[in-house]
């Protein structure tokens, strides 16, 4: 899958894209980032890429004509048909679900703000997304472009293993289980019994209690759209009624 950054700060993608499982599917060619720079698309001799908020107000906008024409030139005949996201906290909230269907296509174009944002003319003519990647402000685009690179890069098959993938947070619509590893005992702390025991069965349901447990307390909002047993609702119900209990932790 190739991803295409459109950024005034090329060098803010060190580190976060050439680290680890992201640099390693570059390597092995699963994956293949091009950043391109807006200013290169200025019209002016000053390479000017902001002007100040028709209307007035604090701060400056980024001009629709550098980021239109750097999309155009760069997308070619694909402009149809590649997914283009510009990422800001106005937008939709950037999730698992949409991640998932990112990560079937083969191209995926993201624009990137600075200052106080786009032309909105940039969405409208390039019939971009807006997503947001939570409900606050950054100085620019390009750390939630890298975040939505990790995201759905790993969900490209091969880039990490599909039975990691299968049991984590938002797969299942909810959250994720505690996870221990050695020492079995720390500063009094030991490990839940049952992750000793070998019974996976029992060790399944346990997961899955805690998952529960985990949602219901921090993200009741995700209970609604997860997939749960009649049982489960009834228990969620209770808790809802009475509060959450620790499970014997
Ligand atoms: C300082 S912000 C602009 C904020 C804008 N004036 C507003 O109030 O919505 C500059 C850029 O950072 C990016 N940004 C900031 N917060 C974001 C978020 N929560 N999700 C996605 N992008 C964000 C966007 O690209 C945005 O254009």
């Amino acid at each position: 899958m190739r991803f295409d950054i459109f950024t005034l700060f090329p060098g803010a993608y060190e580190g976060p894209l050439t680290e680890s499982i992201i640099k390693r599917a570059q390597d092995d060619g699963l994956i293949e980032i091009a950043i391109h720079d807006i200013r290169e698309w200025s019209r002016d001799r000053h390479r000017s890429v902001d002007d100040y908020p028709y209307g007035g107000g604090a701060g400056m906008v980024m001009m629709a004509p550098p980021i239109v024409e750097a999309v155009e030139a760069t997308l070619g005949d694909d402009i149809e048909r590649v997914p283009i996201l510009l990422p800001s906290p106005s937008g939709a909230l950037f999730t698992q679900a949409l991640a998932r269907d990112l990560a079937q296509t083969d191209r995926l174009a993201i624009i990137c703000g600075r200052y106080e944002g786009i032309d909105q003319r940039v969405t409208d003519l390039l019939g971009a997304r807006e997503v947001s990647i939570g409900d606050f402000v950054m100085t620019g685009g390009d750390l939630a472009a890298a975040i939505i690179i990790d995201v759905v890069a790993r969900l490209i098959p091969g880039v990490i293993d599909d039975e990691s993938l299968a049991m984590e947070s938002h797969t299942s619509g909810l959250l994720e289980y505690p996870q221990y590893t050695r020492p079995q005992r720390y500063r009094d702390r030991e490990v839940p019994e049952i992750l000793l025991s070998g019974h996976h069965a029992r060790i399944e349901n346990w997961r899955r209690e805690e998952s529960l447990r985990r949602t219901c307390e921090r993200r009741p909002d995700l209970l609604d759209h997860a997939n749960l047993t009649s049982a489960e609702r009834e228990r969620i119900e209770r808790w809802r009624e009475t509060g959450v209990d620790d499970g014997g932790r």
